[in-house]
């Protein structure tokens, strides 16, 4: 197959597209290099099955393929804050172009949307029926409520146009080529670790998190497009920890006399995150595998050979 991954010199659409490379796929990497690395995706360069295009997706653009991941959208507060009517254009108008796409090529659409919709939840776990607490004028509104729209888009191409779309919310992913700056919580505290920084914690560390490995999540998304199910379904790893547990964690990994301080929550940060993904196991047959022990471990060897700290 032809496959266009927006996003695709990101973290996750990195990933991606080499599984679907090593699936022998034809793959188009699209992209506008805003959070994404050419690093990533370098070792694909020049082979006859790859191919990269600089664009980005909040213009139209007319290409023949036979399945769309869409993934282009900065992912971390600070760049989705960065400039956040971008990130509006790229959630509303860029996901539209990707469906518009879609419908005129009868491609298959794939969204990737995020347990951010959740807002900050009061129900948990979060099951796909909860419709979420989301404050729609805070500073991750962007973020949150851009991926809703996209969400709504996708149901009204599927529903109007009959699209065959596949949406995931995706919880917290980690793993080898996240970018070390972005106030991402795994990437943050291995980078501070590693550099004998002290760790930074937001509020008292008692909120929570899961965390999925990103080898797992991209298992997830391979078999829910290929799947007969809209979605949306929740892929992330259950496994709840705070987030003083996870600092410690890597204080012990890297380096027990690196010091962890508290700093203020910054606003609307969710106290509580965990997905219920009773239906990834009974739609999908899919569950998370790696634990966060060994997904921690490679993340810190990529970040070590990356920052060029010897152990
Ligand atoms: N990593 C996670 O834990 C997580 C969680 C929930 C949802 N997601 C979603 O998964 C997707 C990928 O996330 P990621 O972690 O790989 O983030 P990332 O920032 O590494 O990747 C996003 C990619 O999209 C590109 N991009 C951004 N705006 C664009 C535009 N207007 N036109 C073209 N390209 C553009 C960036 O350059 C980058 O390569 C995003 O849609 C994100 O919302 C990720």
């Amino acid at each position: 197959m032809r496959i266009l991954v927006t996003g695709g010199a990101g973290f996750l659409g990195s990933h991606l597209i080499d599984r679907l490379m090593e699936a022998d796929h034809e793959v188009i990497c699209l992209d506008n290099f805003f959070t994404g690395r050419k690093n990533n995706i370098q070792h694909w360069m020049g082979h006859p099955k790859f191919e990269l295009i600089r664009h980005d997706i909040t213009e139209p653009i007319r290409l023949e393929v036979d399945q769309i991941y869409h993934l282009a959208c900065p992912a971390s507060p600070i760049h989705y804050q960065y400039n956040p009517v971008k990130t509006i254009k790229t959630n509303v108008l860029g996901t539209m172009h990707m469906l518009g796409l879609a419908k005129r090529v009868k491609a298959r659409f794939f969204l990737a949307s995020t347990s951010e919709v959740y807002g900050d939840p009061d129900v948990h776990p979060q099951p796909e029926e909860y419709r979420g607490n989301v404050n729609p004028i805070g500073i991750r509104s962007c973020y949150d409520e851009g991926k809703r729209v996209a969400e709504t888009l996708a149901f009204d191409y599927y529903r109007q146009n009959g699209v065959d779309i596949r949406v995931v919310r995706i919880f917290n992913t980690y793993g080898p080529r996240m970018l070390e700056n972005d106030g991402r919580v795994v990437s943050n505290f291995i980078a501070q670790a590693l550099r004998g920084k002290p760790l930074t914690v937001y509020g008292d560390g008692s909120q929570t998190r899961s965390f999925c490995y990103v080898s797992d999540l991209i298992e997830g998304f391979i078999r829910l497009m290929n799947s007969d199910q809209t979605g949306p379904i929740n892929i992330g790893n259950p496994g709840e920890y705070t987030i003083l547990e996870l600092a410690q964690k890597i204080q012990h990994e890297i380096n027990p006399d690196v010091d962890i301080v508290f700093k203020p929550l910054p606003q609307d940060d969710p106290k509580q995150r965990q997905p219920d993904i009773t239906k990834a196991k009974t739609y999908l047959g899919w569950e998370p595998t790696v634990p966060l022990q060994d997904g921690l471990k490679h993340t810190i060897d990529y970040f070590r050979e990356y920052l060029n700290i010897s152990p």
